[in-house]
C-alpha cells in the first residue's frame, strides 16, 4: 500500500520528551549570542563571524550546527539564502546573523539583524516593519487556525509599510529532528494545503524584508503552541543592537 506523509503528520505533534529537548535547544542559544556579539565588527570577514558562532555552539553543548551558519552583511543581507563567504564587514553593514545548534538530536533556529555603528533611518524603518511583523505573526499563533493565516498575518503588516513585495519566503517551518518539517507557515499552495495549527507544534517565525543593494532584515523565534497561544522558545532580545 503506498502510503503519503503519515511520519511527516505524526511528527508535526511534539511529545513532552521531545519538547523538552527543543525548549533547551532554543533556551540555550541565549549562551551563543554574546559570542556572536563580540565577533561582529568592521574589518573582520563573515566567515569568521560564523567561525565564532558555531564555537560558540559547541561551547554551549550543542552537538552540532543544525545547519551551515548565516552570516549575510551589507548587500549580502538582502540575499535570504546567503552562507557566509569572504566578505568584510564594514562600518554601516546590516549583518544578518541565522544559526541554530542540534541538541539531543533536536534543532534549534534563531536570526537577528545587527547594524555596524548607528543605523540609517532607512535601516531602522525596515527592521521595524519586520520586528513588528514578527510580533503580528507570534499574535496569531493559536490552535485552530490555518497555517497560512500566521503567514498572512506577517505579510499583512509588512504590507502596511509597503514591504510585502521584498518578502520573498515563507514566515516559518516546522523544527524538530530535522531543522525543515512541516507544518509550513506560508501562502496557501493548491499542491500543499497547509496545516491547521495544533497545541504541540513547534516551528519559526521568521519574516524579513530584502532591498537589492541596500540590505535586508530578518528576525526568527522559535515557537511552541500550547492550549491558548504559543511560548517563544527562543529568549534573546529582539530591539536593533548597533555594534561599534
Ligand atoms: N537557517 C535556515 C532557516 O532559517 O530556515
Ligand atoms: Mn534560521
Ligand atoms: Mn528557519
Amino acid at each position: 500500500e503506498p502510503t503519503e506523509r503519515i511520519v511527516e503528520r505524526a511528527r508535526m505533534l511534539k511529545d513532552a520528551f521531545e519538547i523538552a529537548l527543543l525548549r533547551d535547544a532554543a533556551v540555550r542559544l541565549d549562551r551563543v549570542m554574546p559570542a556572536a556579539l563580540l565577533s561582529v565588527r568592521a574589518g573582520t570577514t563573515e566567515a569568521r563571524v560564523a567561525g565564532a558562532i558555531e564555537a560558540a555552539m559547541r561551547e554551549a553543548g550543542y552537538e552540532r550546527p543544525a545547519f551551515d551558519t548565516i552570516v549575510a552583511s551589507g548587500p549580502n543581507s538582502a540575499l535570504p539564502h546567503h552562507r557566509a563567504g569572504e566578505r568584510t564587514l564594514a562600518a554601516g553593514d546590516l549583518v544578518v546573523l541565522d544559526f541554530g545548534g542540534v541538541l539531543g538530536g533536536y534543532c534549534s533556529d534563531v536570526t537577528r539583524t545587527v547594524s555596524i555603528g548607528a543605523p540609517s533611518r532607512e535601516a531602522q524603518r525596515v527592521y521595524a516593519a519586520v520586528h513588528e511583523a514578527q510580533a503580528a505573526a507570534i499574535a496569531a499563533v493559536r490552535p485552530g487556525v490555518d497555517a497560512s493565516s500566521v503567514d498572512a498575518a506577517a505579510r499583512g503588516a509588512l504590507a502596511a509599510h509597503g514591504l510585502d513585495h521584498v518578502f520573498g519566503h515563507g514566515t516559518g517551518h516546522g523544527l524538530g529532528l530535522d531543522v525543515h518539517e512541516d507544518p509550513r507557515i506560508g501562502q496557501p499552495r493548491p499542491e500543499s494545503p497547509s496545516a491547521t495549527i495544533e497545541p504541540g507544534m513547534v516551528f519559526t517565525i521568521e519574516p524579513g524584508a530584502y532591498l537589492p543593494g541596500f540590505g535586508g532584515v530578518r528576525i526568527e523565534d522559535d515557537v511552541l503552541v500550547t492550549a491558548t497561544g504559543c511560548e517563544v522558545l527562543t529568549r534573546i532580545p529582539r530591539e536593533l543592537v548597533s555594534l561599534s
